[in-house]
């Protein structure tokens, strides 16, 4: 065994409580307009049904950041200082950060993921491929609050990285999930993360712009069907979680760019009348109701910055691809 070895380590934070699931689930169910909330879309098809949306040819956001990072992650290397502790929210397969390893060169990587089970396969290989970079998986929902424990904390310190400058790395427009208020919430505790560290640290994240309709649209209504199955699986999950009795078949996807609100919404629409039911209740409804399933935010960047500053960050820099669709920024803390 060379575990005590290895410089890999998994922390659990979040326990699910699957009585505080199903009271989620019941009470966005019985509002007035029923809602999901988009975390429920990645179960294990869902998070698959994602990974082919990011294939198709509409679908523009993973790709064009891809290529963002791949033509500046030089320039983006002299704004992150080598030897940072590097802090990837949402880190799923960690590819991505992965890839950002060679130029950024980091000191300690910390993967942060709603369930560390997520982690481990790919951080086992992750370590095989470097092994000289400490790791440590995180498991925690920090759309609930971001704030590294002292379990981190004390691994940062025995990896000698207690002063190291912190990078928190959000790439593939995932803020874009939340309204304003809560990604200046989420920001304002990116900061105060990047902040406790030694100076030199800040954000690095990617962010998908206002566009055209007919470019926004079709990414999130593609004539394969992709999206529009990504959306009713929501249902199939909810059906395992809280035992509704929802039929997919009986749901159209619906989703449009809301120019007002600058965002994608998504929903699903009855095709006809009718109630779900499960364990302790039941909501009706009506033909053509719908029920809100997501809303994906596009940014000005000028909009972004003022949103970084009012976090507390410092001035940002921002790349681009050459149309002009999506972001990445690098702000100091
Ligand atoms: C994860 N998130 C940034 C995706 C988005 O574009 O808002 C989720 C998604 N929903 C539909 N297609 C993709």
């Amino acid at each position: 065994m060379h575990h005590a070895h290895t410089a890999l380590h998994f922390v659990q934070l979040h326990q699910t409580d699957h009585a505080a699931v199903r009271a989620e689930l019941a009470a966005g169910l019985q509002a007035p307009v029923a809602h999901v909330a988009p975390k429920f879309f990645y179960d294990a098809l869902g998070s698959r049904l994602f990974d082919a949306i990011t294939e198709l040819a509409e679908y523009y956001p993973t790709r064009t950041e891809a290529a963002i990072f791949k033509a500046h992650g030089v320039a983006m290397a002299q704004q992150v200082p080598p030897g940072a502790v590097l802090i990837d929210l949402g880190a799923g397969s960690c590819a991505k950060a992965a890839r950002l390893f060679p130029v950024l060169r980091p000191a300690a990587y910390v993967a942060v993921d709603i369930s560390v089970d997520y982690l481990r396969e790919a951080m086992g290989q992750l370590q095989q491929r470097h092994p000289g970079l400490p790791m440590l998986g995180l498991g925690l929902d920090f759309s609930a609050e971001l704030a590294l424990p002292p379990a981190a904390t004390d691994w940062l310190a025995g990896q000698g990285a207690a002063a190291a400058p912190r990078c928190v790395f959000y790439p593939g427009s995932s803020i874009g999930n939340f309204n304003r208020a809560e990604a200046l919430a989420l920001l304002s505790q990116a900061r105060a993360v990047c902040a406790a560290g030694g100076p030199g640290g800040g954000i690095l994240i990617g962010v998908d712009r206002v566009k055209p309709k007919a470019v926004l649209e079709p990414a999130y209504d593609d004539p394969l069907g992709v999206t529009a199955a990504f959306n009713r699986n929501l249902l199939l999950h909810t059906n395992a979680l809280l035992g509704t009795d929802f039929a997919p078949a009986r749901w159209r996807h619906v989703a449009f760019f809301n120019e007002t609100d600058s965002r994608i919404e998504m929903h699903l629409q009855a095709d006809s009348a009718q109630t779900v039911r499960w364990p302790g209740g039941e909501r009706a409804f009506a033909d053509g109701e719908q029920m809100h399933t997501e809303n994906s935010y596009k940014w000005q960047p000028a909009d972004f910055d003022a949103l970084l500053r009012e976090a507390g960050f410092g001035a940002s820099t921002h790349w681009t691809d050459e149309k002009g669709w999506f972001s990445v920024f690098w702000a100091p803390v």
